[in-house]
């Protein structure tokens, strides 16, 4: 849509572009992630963004908010099949899997990263279109790739020094444990039927435990009160349960046990998790998951036990900015270069920089010494190569120190003349190794 006077194109609603201003930000998120990922053994899957529709309902569930109200689904105009955009990277992920046979050899450690499309109320942290980081451990039965999950999350937010998230869990069990519960909850819920909202009302019989997960304060009491899950874990759920928690505690995780998390999607049994900081105001659960061992099987593949968890990009890459996240310099060097003859040289001398991994930037435009020097401060770069009739006749090039070694803004600084042969060398030995983008403060 565009606006009232229907001039001015935008952005869908809740989807936004990330503008080259962050893009140090998401590539130092990014590089990160992946080192951490790869750090645990997982290789990365990449899926298509639009699914059968069937897929989503079949594996997330018909009675989630997710399938009732937030996928964009419609039909493909040429041949009228059902399709959606992804919610979410879980059902995707064991689509692929059971279609490629990925688990033929033994587990399988995945992970991907990618826009999710849900249509919710746009909000600070909550959008339409949104990216997720996942991690799912498909064939092992746990509990120790539970914990791994958990290991793999505190080591991403140390990396990010993040100290303020907070780790909740819970189990589900079974799913002959949560019928009993379930007969047990209903059986309590139909006897305060009054004290629920429509929502809840709704979802008696379909799906109670979710009516649990409310936030409406009337009803707070009453899920307060409700019977719980935990109670009704058989052995070797409590086993699974007792021994996540010691590999929690040897990894030295602090955790709390939250009897209510139920997850807004249906496919999980046992462990459950949530991250959770209070920092981002109504949004702030910034990573999820667990076990869903019946949903390979239920999606039409043999019984396969996994787990998994997504993290939400778009909240920890605030969560990070809160920190205080520097991009430092935004490219090593920027060539400007006036007088006949110049930018000849001066592409030849980015050429030989960028043969030794050093980022260039040769200006373009034209414009006077002074203007392409703006144009040099205004880069981000850590150094200017200046080249003008005078250097070039002695081949050299005047050298002069944009940003200190923090990355910090020089005004005025020394300029000196190096050999044209001799500023490749220099300026690796200026740079020092790793460069010097992407940098917590
Ligand atoms: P989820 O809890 O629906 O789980 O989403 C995971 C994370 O994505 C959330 O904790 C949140 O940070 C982020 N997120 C969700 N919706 C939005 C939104 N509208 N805007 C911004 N961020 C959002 C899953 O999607 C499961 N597939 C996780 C999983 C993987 N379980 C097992 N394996």
């Amino acid at each position: 849509m565009t606006d009232k006077n229907q001039s001015r194109l935008t952005a869908v609603k809740g989807m936004n572009d990330v503008l080259p201003e962050d893009a140090a930000l998401w590539e130092f998120f990014e590089e990160t992630v992946r080192s951490v990922l790869h750090s645990y053994g997982y290789r990365q899957i990449r899926t298509p963004i639009l699914e059968y529709t069937p897929l989503f309902q079949r594996g997330i569930g018909e009675v989630t908010d997710i399938v009732e109200k937030e996928m964009y689904s419609f039909q493909d105009a040429l041949n009228g099949e059902p399709l959606s955009l992804r919610p979410e990277g879980t059902a995707s992920v064991c689509r692929s899997v059971i279609e490629h046979n990925l688990t033929y050899e033994g587990g399988q450690r995945l992970w991907y990263q990618g826009p999710m499309f849900r249509h919710e109320r746009p909000q600070r942290g909550r959008y339409r279109q949104f990216h997720q980081v996942g991690a799912e451990a498909i064939g092992y039965a746990g509990p120790d790739v539970d914990a791994e999950m958990i290991g793999l999350c505190a080591r991403l937010w140390e990396a990010f020094e993040l100290s303020e998230v907070k780790l909740e869990i819970n189990s589900l069990g079974n799913s002959a444990e949560r019928a009993e519960h379930r007969a047990a909850l209903i059986a309590y819920l139909e006897k305060h039927q009054d004290a629920l909202d429509e929502d809840g009302k709704r979802r008696l019989y379909t799906n109670p435990l979710r009516v649990l997960d409310t936030k409406h304060p009337d009803m707070q009491q009453v899920a307060q009160a409700a019977p719980k899950l935990m109670d009704y874990l058989g052995a070797e759920s409590r086993a699974h349960f007792e021994q996540f928690q010691r590999l929690l505690k040897l990894r030295g995780v602090r955790y709390d046990i939250n009897p209510r998390l139920v997850r807004g999607l249906d496919y999980y049994n046992l462990t459950v998790f949530e991250w959770t900081t209070t920092e981002l105001g109504a949004q702030g659960t910034i990573c999820g998951g667990g076990r869903y061992d019946g949903l390979i099987e239920l999606l039409g593949g043999k019984p396969t036990p996994a787990c998994g968890l997504a993290l939400g990009v778009e909240r920890v890459l605030e969560l990070i900015r809160l920190q205080g996240f520097d991009a430092g310099a935004q490219t090593d060097v920027y060539v400007v270069h006036s007088g006949v003859g110049s930018l000849e040289m001066a592409q030849q001398v980015a050429e030989l920089l960028r043969d030794e991994g050093i980022d260039t930037i040769v200006h373009a435009g034209g414009g006077s010494f002074k203007s392409q020097m703006k144009k040099a401060d205004a880069s981000g770069a850590a150094f200017a190569v200046l080249l003008g009739e005078d250097e070039l006749k002695a081949n050299e090039v005047s050298l002069k120190a944009l940003r200190d070694a923090e990355g910090q803004a020089l005004h005025g600084g020394p300029q000196e003349r190096v050999a044209v042969r001799d500023l490749p060398l220099r300026m690796l030995e200026e740079l020092g190794f790793g460069g010097l983008a992407g940098a917590m403060e």
